[in-house]
């Protein structure tokens, strides 16, 4: 009797017949030898099926079976230097599931629209399957990394009544004939949950209606947002840089295969360790104005800037003490310059931007509802919120990591759109 197996553990079966259910990636017809590509999920391996192996119906079908065509395969488990991944299946049986007609992606090029009109097809692909599974070992590294630092996960809303990140991206939907908004960010429930667990963190889709058409920006995207209670600007850096330095080290050990597909060279990722290198608000714009990227005190930041900063340096960099004005309305005050917020973001080196959005956050009840008047944000909808100000306030920072741009610089993708299953951009909801 052939044992069930799988690719990604197909050592274990050297000698053994086994047996395996999956898809048909590619073939080679070399007459009475039809090699095929075959992937089952957990990896792809090649199949020999020999004329005089098998029986005659499994040799019809393994001629006959077209790309992406389902297919199981019962055969012999060989190690063969010469065969990618070093093991070889001699078949002994070939059936098909169900034969796939007219696949739409070839090996020819398609171009980017086409494929993500095809993006429900075009995830088998194994550029597109590396990339995801970075993206798990992302994912699974912030969650592990996270619980074993004393965070406790609690999940938020994501229908809101209110704004946390400017009313200009709110994705607006009815709530049984009130507004209700999509959230941008956990970070506002956080700042409660804060005093029933002191170290918090939420982890899922946020929704910004980006009416920007850029590499860096997705409608849905998923974000982390760790929060403590009794931090300051200084220990969420320091949480920051330990944080991703955890999560780029643990990638390119379990991923180092998937790095390598995707041609990214690494050397640069293997310096992503603490600490980073800090430069304030006004350095930048300095170093900014001197470098022939100008920019005027008081603006944001758009890419070419964070480019051009990141370029500098050989990891991540900190800047922090972004102006008041172009920063959301709970940051805290910087004491000796009111002017400047206590807020820092994270920019990855290589272009690919801010990663990290976070600060402290005020701790201040009349700072808080001044700010609330200055954005013109709904009052009511925040009295809970000022309520932490009230009951038990603290000194407390936080920060939000986008998955998918960590994911982007991770791989080296120069598009968000493939850092994720199914991205939703600016005029796309299909598929
Ligand atoms: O800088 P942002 O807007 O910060 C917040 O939302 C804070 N409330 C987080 C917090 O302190 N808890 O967003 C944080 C990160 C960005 O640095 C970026 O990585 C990602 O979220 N991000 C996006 N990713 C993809 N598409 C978009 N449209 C994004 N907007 C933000
Ligand atoms: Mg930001």
């Amino acid at each position: 009797m052939a044992e069930q197996a799988t690719i990604s553990t197909i050592d274990r079966f050297v000698g053994h017949e086994v047996h395996l259910r999956g898809w048909l990636q590619s073939r080679t017809d070399k007459g009475r030898l039809q090699f095929l590509n075959f992937r089952d999920g957990t990896g792809t391996i090649q199949v020999v099926v020999f004329q005089k192996n098998v029986p005659p119906e499994a040799f019809e079908a393994a001629r006959r079976v077209t790309q992406e065509s389902s297919c199981e395969v019962t055969g012999t488990v060989r190690a063969d230097p010469r065969a990618p991944g070093g093991y070889e299946i001699d078949a002994s049986s070939f059936h098909i599931v169900q034969l796939a007609q007219d696949y739409p992606i070839t090996p020819k090029e398609h171009g980017i629209d086409f494929l993500l009109d095809h993006r429900h097809l075009w995830i088998r692909s194994p550029r597109q399957r590396s990339v995801l599974a970075v993206r798990a070992t992302v994912v699974d590294a912030i969650r592990t990394w996270l619980n074993s630092h004393g965070f406790t996960l609690v999940d938020t809303p994501i229908l809101t009544p209110a704004a946390c990140e400017g009313t200009t991206t709110l994705f607006e939907t009815d709530y049984f004939g009130e507004p209700a908004y999509l959230t941008q960010s956990g970070q506002l429930y956080n700042e409660a949950n804060i005093a029933a667990f002191g170290k918090v963190y939420c982890f899922g889709p946020t929704f910004r209606a980006e009416k920007s058409k850029t590499r860096r920006h997705l409608i849905e995207f998923w974000m982390v947002e760790p929060e403590m209670a009794y931090a300051d600007l200084e220990e969420c850096m320091r949480v920051e840089e330990e944080f991703v330095s955890a999560i780029v080290q643990r990638t390119l050990a379990e991923r180092a295969r998937e790095l390598e597909f995707l041609g990214r060279d690494t050397t640069l990722l293997r310096n992503v360790v603490p600490p980073f290198p800090r430069i304030t608000y006004d350095e930048a714009v300095e170093i900014l104005n001197r470098e022939g990227v100008p920019i005027t005190w008081g603006d944001d930041f758009g890419a070419p800037h964070e480019t051009a900063l990141a370029q500098r340096f050989d990891r991540p960099v900190f800047v922090h003490r972004y102006p008041a004005q172009c920063k959301a309305f709970y940051m805290e005050e910087d004491p000796e310059r009111p002017e400047l917020s206590l807020s820092v973001d994270l920019l990855a080196p290589e272009g690919y931007g801010e990663i990290i959005g976070g600060g402290q956050r005020t701790a201040r009840l009349e700072l808080l509802e001044r700010r609330i008047a200055e954005h013109g944000l709904p009052r009511q909808a925040f009295e809970w919120y000022l309520d932490l100000r009230r009951y038990g306030a603290v000194p407390h920072s936080g920060f939000g990591l986008g998955v998918e741009r960590t994911v982007a610089w991770i791989c080296g993708l120069d598009h968000l759109r493939e850092a994720i299953a199914f991205p939703r951009t600016l005029g796309r909801l299909y598929p």
